[in-house]
């Protein structure tokens, strides 16, 4: 087992009208408070209106608009801009991990006299952030309970997971009731982003038996409890158990003491929202078998054959290739089931920068210290296998 050091500062709050406890949660944080939100669906949803009426007592001060794959231009630049203008004390999230992962940026600018590339570049580290308090409203990326955020930037097709320990929202307020209205492709690729930070974990030389189980049993509720949320969006059981498995999903809780896979897949889907905006988790789930056929060796076949049992419970009697094949069909048909494009063609890519995003992903994602390690032909051949 790995040495590690280890620290989650995150207070949640989770249940049906956890929300009460946002006065009292922001209290202690200051009375100037940047709320940031997305493209509407809080407001669709009354939940704007719930946050404003419980902070009717604080001076609140908005951005909104964040896209998915939120932009550095406009929407951090924006927000650190308010933050400096306003004396804003702390920031409240409220959407889904888009949103959370912008405020996360745009805390650590605020605390910055230079430009915030700077600090999510990983030129310069950070020496302090603003507090975030977050309402999570989309059951997916984790990032309520972790210290990342990804930040894309349009005019140099970068997508970074920018990772500090400052960036820990303070607080994060989970009412699986604001998942009900979530759509169900972005359930469906909520699903499919779980599913893989879990197989980013899973998937490495060194685990213990521990980490195993806990990956496999989030791993088979997710695909239980993701079909019932399909199903029937409103059921609040499975809602509430897919929103915590995702809470857990991102923030190391499943690999302590395990080597680091280096999140092959992630690696690879980052440059492919960058380059064209597709829905992350569809993304991941268009690589994954893909990657997963393309590591599959002598080395890596235990792996899988454990994966494919205790999983999707193959029957272990057969031969070590028929189960780790069979494991890779049904992480394929899985996906496929809940309705997610499999294709890149389906999510409008083509083969024409395939050459570029592979050199792109070879260069700056350290894939070749994956726990199988990729070159940029690797790379190439997953992205073709994919089409
Ligand atoms: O913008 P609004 O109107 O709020 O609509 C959003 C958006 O269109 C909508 N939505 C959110 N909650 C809703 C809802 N619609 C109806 N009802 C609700 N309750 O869903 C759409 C997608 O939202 P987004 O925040 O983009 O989705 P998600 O939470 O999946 O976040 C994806 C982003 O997180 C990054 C991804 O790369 C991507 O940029 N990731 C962040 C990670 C982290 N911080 O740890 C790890 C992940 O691996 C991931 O990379
Ligand atoms: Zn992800």
């Amino acid at each position: 087992m790995q040495n590690f050091d280890y620290m989650t500062p995150t207070r949640l709050i989770f249940g049906k009208e956890s929300i009460v406890k946002l006065p009292e949660v922001m209290g202690p944080l200051g009375k100037r408070v940047l709320l940031t939100y997305g493209g509407g669906s809080i407001k669709k949803s009354g939940l704007y209106d719930r946050v404003k009426e419980l902070l009717a007592d604080f001076e609140i001060f908005e951005l909104s608009g964040i896209q998915p794959n939120p932009k550095y231009d406009p929407s951090v630049l924006d927000g650190v801009r308010m933050c400096k203008e306003h004396n804003i004390d702390v920031i409240l999230a409220v959407g889904g991990g888009s949103v959370l992962d912008c405020s996360k940026a745009i805390a650590a600018g605020a605390c910055y006299d230079g430009d915030p590339w700077d600090l999510i570049s990983y030129k310069v580290k950070a020496k302090a952030a603003l507090p975030i308090v977050d309402i999570i409203t989309l059951a997916a990326t984790g990032s309520e309970y972790d210290a990342g955020g990804v930040i894309s930037r349009t005019e140099t097709n970068d997508k970074i997971g920018y990772v500090d320990p400052l960036l820990y929202p303070r607080v994060s307020i989970l009412d699986p009731t604001y998942t009900f209205t979530v759509s169900k492709k972005q359930t469906a690729a909520g699903i499919a982003d779980a599913m893989n930070h879990t197989m980013e974990q899973y998937f490495a030389e060194d685990t213990t038996l521990l980490n195993d189980g806990f990956c496999e049993s989030m791993l088979r509720s997710l695909m239980v409890n993701g079909r019932k949320c399909l199903e029937n969006p409103e059921d609040y059981t499975a809602r509430a158990e897919m929103m915590l498995c995702c809470t857990y999903g991102c923030n190391r809780i499943l690999s302590l003491g395990n080597s680091q896979s280096g999140w092959p897949c992630h690696g690879i889907e980052h440059a492919l929202s960058a380059y064209y905006d597709i829905t992350h988790g569809e993304g991941l789930a268009i690589i994954t078998p893909r990657w997963m056929r393309h590591i599959l060796s002598e080395r890596t076949i235990d792996r899988f054959v454990k994966y494919g049992i205790n999983v999707f419970g193959i029957d272990s009697s057969l031969p070590k290739q028929e189960i780790a094949e069979k494991a890779i069909d049904e992480t394929y048909k899985f996906f496929e089931s809940i309705n997610i494009p499999m294709h890149l063609r389906d999510v409008g890519i083509d083969d024409s920068r395939l050459d570029e995003m592979a050199h792109h992903i070879a260069v700056n994602e350290g894939l070749e210290n994956a726990y199988a390690p990729l070159t940029e032909q690797d790379i190439k051949k997953i992205l073709v296998e994919s089409l």
